[in-house]
């Protein structure tokens, strides 16, 4: 078990997957961990980042994770549920939650807010605020953060959030002023859509914060960016967080003008645990005739992403006897694990020729989206997580 009791994360045994590999030949594909690089993405973000820094838990809702950001002396956490609130609350009882899905039922509301001391909802439409007033009532501490959205202007992101959630403009500045007649704290929200490979996307919305606010006669003293930094795969390179983060800076000042510029937030998912996790697979069948091969994960498991936005296929390398295995390669169809016939991978990859089953394939750069959105379908999915001073990352 990766995990003590006392929500520590155990020193790694092992260097690497292929170290794992090689001692303990698992049958069922599981996640490698490397927490000291998870702590250094955080420092990347905690010393750059102009403002408070929270984790989006969807991302990678695995104690194992969480821990580490804990020790790491994270604590603000971006939810999407209660149950997410309860896994971060056992870690980590003092935890601020920032209950950031716009949409919320009557009960999930009343329990973050008693159960788990929230004062911070996300809203994008007014039957939202609505509904949050009826259960807190005259608390004047609680913070409403309206997420707002622009029309895609361009594709700058691998996933555009747009489509599902965020207030047209002139929505969002009614929902300002309903806010602060009401009486609660007025903050502001946006997602520029994840893996955003363009920074000047933030630089964007925060102009649009600020004329919001400004249609709305509201003075907002909270600025979320929102997640969408970006992390690197084989396909989609991005400049360095640092460019992201000046922009963010310089952009706040200059729209919202110096010494009345709204503290800022960030609640980085894909951008903060990306690299910290590595997907180990293994082979199951190998076809002779053709180019098929069965592994013992797909896209109901650790490769889900994958199949949404093949942009983010991650790096990956074949593993036998501990060691990476060279040679000529070929284009290879591969099979997930389950009866589904849609458990395919959408690309064929490119794998020595001589693969042969029982070898070991590892998925690198799954730290986001990976472990979180893995199903148990067909009966695969429970991965172990297993701490390793080093992943691989391409
Ligand atoms: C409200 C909110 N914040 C942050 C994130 C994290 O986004 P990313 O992983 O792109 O950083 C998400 C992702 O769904 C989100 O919905």
């Amino acid at each position: 078990m990766a995990l003590t009791a006392l929500n520590v994360v155990s020193d790694p045994i092992y260097a690497d997957a292929a170290d794992v590999a090689k001692a303990m030949q698992p049958e069922e594909a599981l996640f490698c961990f490397s927490a000291d690089r998870l702590k250094a993405r955080l420092a990347l973000f905690a010393d750059g980042f102009p403002g408070t820094v929270s984790y989006a838990v969807k991302s990678n809702p695995s104690r194992e994770v969480v821990t580490a950001l804990s020790q790491a002396g994270l604590t603000h956490w971006d939810v999407a549920s209660v149950h997410e609130m309860a896994l971060v609350h056992s870690i980590q009882p003092a935890a601020h939650f920032h209950y950031h899905n716009p949409v919320k039922s009557r009960r999930e509301i009343l329990d973050a807010y008693s159960k788990y001391g929230c004062r911070r909802f996300a809203v994008d439409a007014r039957e939202e605020v609505a509904k949050i007033a009826a259960i807190v009532g005259d608390d004047r501490s609680v913070e409403l953060a309206v997420r707002f959205v622009l029309p895609r202007d361009r594709a700058t992101a691998a996933h555009d959030f747009s489509t599902k959630f965020g207030a047209p403009e002139h929505i969002a500045v009614e929902l300002l002023q309903d806010i602060q007649r009401r009486g609660y704290v007025p903050v502001m929200t946006f997602h520029p859509g994840s893996q955003s490979r363009d920074p000047n996307v933030y630089v964007r919305h925060i102009e649009a914060a600020h004329r919001i606010a400004k249609a709305a006669g509201v003075h907002i003293s909270k600025l979320n960016v929102g997640g969408g930094f970006p992390a690197s795969y084989p396909l989609s390179k991005p400049a360095p967080l640092q460019s992201y983060f000046s922009l963010i800076a310089e952009a706040t000042t200059r729209f919202f003008g110096k010494g009345t510029e709204p503290a800022l937030e960030c609640e980085p998912g894909r951008g903060l645990v990306a690299n910290c996790m590595s997907l180990l697979t293994r082979i199951k069948l190998v076809c002779s005739d053709g180019d098929d091969i069965f592994l013992n994960d797909g896209i109901y498991g650790g490769l889900m992403e994958f199949m949404q936005a093949p942009v983010l296929q991650p790096p990956y390398r074949v593993i036998r006897g501990g060691k990476v295995l060279e040679g000529p390669s070929k284009p290879w169809k591969v099979f997930g694990p389950t009866c589904d016939p849609l458990d395919v991978l959408p690309a064929k990859l490119d794998l020595p020729a001589g693969i042969r089953d029982e070898d070991f394939i590892e998925f690198g750069t799954l730290g986001a989206y990976g472990i979180a959105t893995s199903t148990m379908f067909n009966g695969y999915g429970n991965h172990a997580v297993i701490p390793v001073d080093e992943v691989f990352n391409g």
